[in-house]
């Protein structure tokens, strides 16, 4: 009953299958087809506005918008609009606003920079990115350093100085660490005795002749370099002898002392040659000035 009374008000395409199963023919709802027009004129603008259809091995252009922007090596592009293009733009206007930023930097003292929280913390977020890209490969990730290896950039202990000015010379120039091996100068006992001593200055040792006789031969050979207070000397780079943080000989403070005593004379007999490579060409002075500061932060002052 209620099947007849539908098919009197809605029209079919005519069409029956199985006798009685047929078509109905809706029409499409307004909204529908309103929408469906709109979207079909909207493709056509938009693909006379914007790039679009592939022609050859180009493709159309578009008539929109140009955009226009400056490369980061000076060039002045001008082209049609591109998503690619939009985000140049973006980058030339996050670069100035950085130049804007970093200007401020070339006119501020270390000490300007180091009490203003701002400032500072810009600076350090700036330099973080250049110590990761450039020196962490060797001084590691923090500058934690590898024993032996690279120095620590963390701890206490400068080989070079931590001034401003030692730490820039340090970045700029490169450094050279070189102390000579004794292996051929001095005999097993001699080399025994001076490891002895060294040690002696960090941690009291109580084989008193042992330390006098290492003491002599560490004035003779070895005080040159290293004061005979075993101090060390940041002009020469050497190191300073008399703290616990043992960069090339990588003394723990867990080791027993036979232990730090054979490291010692590991580096006794094998010499050292470090070299830290020089920065000068490759960085801006202000990027020079922001790994400095970066870097005195990083470790603690002597
Ligand atoms: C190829 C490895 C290498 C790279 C890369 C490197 N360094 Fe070094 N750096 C060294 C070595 C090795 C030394 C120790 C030189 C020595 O023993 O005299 C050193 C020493 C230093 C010192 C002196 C430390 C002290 O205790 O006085 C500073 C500061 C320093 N590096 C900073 C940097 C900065 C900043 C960068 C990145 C721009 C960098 N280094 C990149 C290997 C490297
Ligand atoms: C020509 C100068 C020179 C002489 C001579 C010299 N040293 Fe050194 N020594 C250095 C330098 C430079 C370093 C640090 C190198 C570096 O960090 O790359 C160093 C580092 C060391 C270290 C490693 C310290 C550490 O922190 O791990 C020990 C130990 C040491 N010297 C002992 C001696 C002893 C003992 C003698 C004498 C037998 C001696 N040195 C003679 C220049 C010298």
């Amino acid at each position: 009953m209620s099947k007849e009374k539908k098919s009197q008000t809605v029209q079919t395409t005519g069409h029956a299958w199985d006798g009685d199963i047929q078509e109905f023919n809706n029409p499409l709802p307004t909204w529908w087809i309103w929408g469906f027009y709109i979207t079909v004129v909207f493709a056509i603008v938009y693909w006379f506005l914007y790039p679009a259809w592939p022609v050859g091995d180009s493709y159309t252009k578009g008539m929109g918008n140009t955009v226009e922007y400056t490369t980061k090596e000076g060039e002045v592009v001008v082209t049609h609009w591109t998503t690619r293009a939009l985000y140049q733009k973006e980058m030339q206007a996050a670069r100035e606003q950085q130049a804007v930023q970093l200007a401020k930097y070339s006119k501020l003292s270390f000490d300007e920079i180091k009490k203003d929280d701002a400032m500072r913390a810009y600076a350090i977020s700036v330099a973080k990115v250049l110590f990761a890209d450039n020196c962490a490969a060797c001084h590691q990730p923090g500058g934690a350093g590898l024993i032996s290896m690279y120095p620590s950039l963390v701890d206490d202990d400068w080989i070079w100085g931590s001034d401003y000015k030692q730490i820039e010379t340090s970045i700029r120039s490169g450094r050279k660490g070189v102390m000579p091996s004794f292996s051929k100068t001095l005999n097993e006992k001699q080399i025994d005795d001076v490891a002895y001593y060294v040690l002696n200055y960090s941690s009291k040792q109580n084989d008193f002749a042992r330390v006098k006789n290492g003491k002599e031969i560490f004035n003779t050979n070895c005080a040159a370099c290293h004061t005979q207070k075993g101090i060390g000397n940041i002009q020469l780079g050497a190191a300073n002898l008399t703290d616990k943080i043992w960069t090339v000989a990588g003394i723990t403070a867990k080791m027993k002392d036979k232990d730090k005593i054979n490291s010692i004379k590991q580096v006794i007999k094998n010499g050292i040659a470090r070299e830290m490579p020089g920065w000068e060409n490759r960085f801006s002075d202000l990027e020079i000035k922001m790994l400095t500061f970066y870097v005195n932060e990083l470790g603690s002052k002597q």
